[in-house]
């Protein structure tokens, strides 16, 4: 990944962000793409959007190491803008959907509206799907509003920390 050049995200980019946590965990969590402190530091959610989901994780009693955080694009957008989905489906073919067969998990948490349709193309509206729980294959799939949103407005954040309460539950089935 780090090496990559297969989109033009690559063009702009500090570093790629592969993701990062525990390569057998139960969950894997998936936002959208690297902002500008991921770009710099090659890692997941290190911005103030991380914060907020490392509050979230031990919300439930987890911590960043018992996850895997990662992104549908690993590099960043240029002024952070939308990945377009040739981005997106370049990346998350050649690289998404090899660390989810790679790390099996049982449970995977999407964090706003692009990272759901990747796996549930004719979902509805995320104000419409998050804090629900969908089966696809073997897995779970549970969809939450993205941290970012949240830190932006204030009821989407408490109803993104009620939403993460759901997988209290989740984790309690599996
Ligand atoms: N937003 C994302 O979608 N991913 C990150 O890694 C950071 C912010």
């Amino acid at each position: 990944i780090v090496v990559c050049t297969k989109c033009r995200l690559s063009e702009g980019r500090t570093h790629a962000v592969p993701g990062e946590g525990d390569s057998k965990a139960d969950i894997v969590f998936v936002g959208e793409g690297p902002g500008y402190y991921e770009d710099q530091q090659g890692k997941p959610f290190v911005g103030q959007a991380g914060q907020l989901l490392n509050e979230l994780l031990e919300s439930i009693g987890l911590d960043r190491n018992d996850v895997f955080i990662t992104n549908l694009v690993k590099c960043r957008p240029p002024q952070n803008r939308d990945p377009e989905p040739n981005e997106v489906s370049t990346c998350t073919s050649l690289y998404l959907e090899k660390q989810i067969d790679a790390i099996n998990p049982k449970v995977i948490v999407t964090l706003g509206r692009h990272a759901i349709r990747e796996f549930l193309p004719d979902v509805g509206s995320i104000s419409q799907v998050h804090g629900k729980v969908f089966r696809k294959g073997k897995r779970y799939l549970v969809a939450l509003y993205h941290p970012a949103a949240a830190l932006h407005q204030g009821n989407l954040k408490e109803q993104l920390k009620k939403d993460f309460q759901v997988l209290t539950k989740v984790l309690k089935t599996i």
